[in-house]
Parts: C-alpha cells; sequence; structure tokens
C-alpha cells in the first residue's frame, strides 16, 4: 500500500507486477473486497497499491468533482467520457504503471470497463468508440484480472440508500444497461474475469478473490 517498495517485500517474479480491477454497479460492495483483498496481500508481505477511479491521483480529485458531484445537465455526455479517460490516462501513466513496473500488485476500484458500460452502453456513446478512447488514454494497459461484482440493479440501489452522484441518479434502466454490458464484457473474455454474485456474504466472495488471485501469483512466480 506504498508507493516505493519497502525492503523485504515481495513482489512478482515476472518482472512486472498484477494488475487486478474490481468493477460492478453502484452499490456492489467493490471498495469492500478491493480492501479485503489489499489487506490480505500485505499480511502475504507483498507490495500493495489500492487506488479508484475517477479520483486515484490529485489531478483526478479536481476531475472527479467537476464530473461527479455538478447538478443534472451540468457536464455533456462526451464531455463526461473525455474527463473520466483523462482520469484513467494520469492515473495510470503516474501511479499504475509506475507500480506496476516495479512489481507491485495494484488493486483498482473500477477501471476502464465502467467507461465502457456507463458512457459507452448506459449514455449510448458507442461500446467501442468509449473503448477505443480509454485503450488510447492508457497506452492499451489492461488489467490482468477484472472481478466482476454482480449485483442486481434494485438490489444495488436499495445498498446504495441515499443518492450522491450524478450517474447515480440515473434512472434503473440506465443502470440495468451498465450491468448487463459488465456481464457481456465479462462473458467475451472468460479468463480474464471472475465474475461473483455480489448478493453472497462478503467473506465468501473474498475467499473466491483470494483464490484466484493466489493462483495467479503462483503462475507468475
Ligand atoms: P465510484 O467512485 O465507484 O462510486 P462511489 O460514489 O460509490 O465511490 O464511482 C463514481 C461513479 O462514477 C459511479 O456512479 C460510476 C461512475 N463512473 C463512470 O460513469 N465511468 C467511469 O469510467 C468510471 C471510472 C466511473
Amino acid at each position: 500500500m506504498s508507493e516505493q517498495t519497502p525492503p523485504g517485500t515481495q513482489v512478482c517474479g515476472h518482472g512486472r507486477g498484477l494488475f487486478v480491477a474490481f468493477e460492478g454497479g453502484d452499490g456492489a460492495g467493490k471498495s469492500t473486497q478491493a480492501g479485503l483483498l489489499a489487506g490480505w496481500l500485505t499480511e502475504q508481505g507483498r507490495d500493495v497499491v489500492r487506488t479508484h477511479e475517477p479520483g486515484g491521483t490529485e489531478l483526478g480529485r479536481t476531475l472527479r468533482e467537476l464530473v461527479l458531484h455538478g447538478p443534472d445537465g451540468s457536464v455533456s455526455p462526451r464531455a463526461e467520457a473525455l474527463i473520466f479517460a483523462a482520469d484513467r490516462a494520469h492515473h495510470v501513466a503516474t501511479l499504475v504503471r509506475p507500480a506496476l513496473e516495479r512489481g507491485a500488485v495494484v488493486i483498482t476500484d473500477r477501471y476502464l470497463d465502467s467507461s465502457v458500460a456507463y458512457q459507452g452502453a448506459a449514455r449510448r456513446l458507442g461500446h467501442d468508440e468509449v473503448r477505443q478512447l480509454s485503450v488510447w488514454a492508457v497506452e492499451g494497459l489492461l488489467p490482468d484480472l477484472t472481478v466482476l461484482l454482480d449485483v442486481p440493479t434494485g438490489e444495488g440501489r436499495a445498498r446504495r440508500g441515499e443518492e450522491h452522484d450524478r450517474l447515480e441518479r440515473e434512472a434503473d434502466d440506465f443502470h440495468e444497461r451498465v450491468r448487463r454490458t459488465f456481464l457481456d464484457l465479462a462473458g467475451d473474455d472468460p479468463g480474464r474475469y471472475l465474475v461473483l454474485d455480489a448478493t453472497r456474504p462478503p467473506e465468501e466472495l473474498a475467499g473466491a478473490v483470494r483464490e484466484r488471485v493466489a493462483r495467479m501469483l503462483e503462475e507468475a512466480a
């Protein structure tokens, strides 16, 4: 959980770290699971960087405020897509890629698939166009593993409780398109995804994530 590798910390053995993204609708429990995985890996003596989008960097925190906390209608759909892509470009260039290069495990709460699902599908800006924009922004860096925490739309809304950002305020059909798109992305590339039913108890979910990540780390060693 540091920007420098502390002495004696284990790094991944294949000259590059491991990049894990947590994705899912609002209220799926991504932060909880990202935190549990980071804590477990840290206990194993791993160099772990836990981060999130939007807002994982100083520039990102300003962009996050602009894109999420204005009144409805304050950011046009294409500007929204570009702001998320700008946040991601800076996040990868200054934090994610340097950490991977020194052999850390990087765990991010949301990444590129969130843009494909929210801006590409739910805002109807186009799956391929939005994906290409982000792939360009990050110079092609994709996660080694994406954990998709799938939660039914109504359940996600109930868990979120009070609505607090522009995206969360969108109607259920918007969130339904987000959910479908995440599931389709995972279905198209099953080797790079772990899809979990987010209504299962948190400890069970954490166990499934640990098992998959432990296997990947062993293979990389
Ligand atoms: P997040 O920080 O995960 O939400 P929380 O408020 O629970 O901490 O994400 C904020 C919102 O941003 C969420 O509704 C999803 C949205 N989002 C996009 O629309 N596109 C993106 O590319 C990303 C990263 C997030």
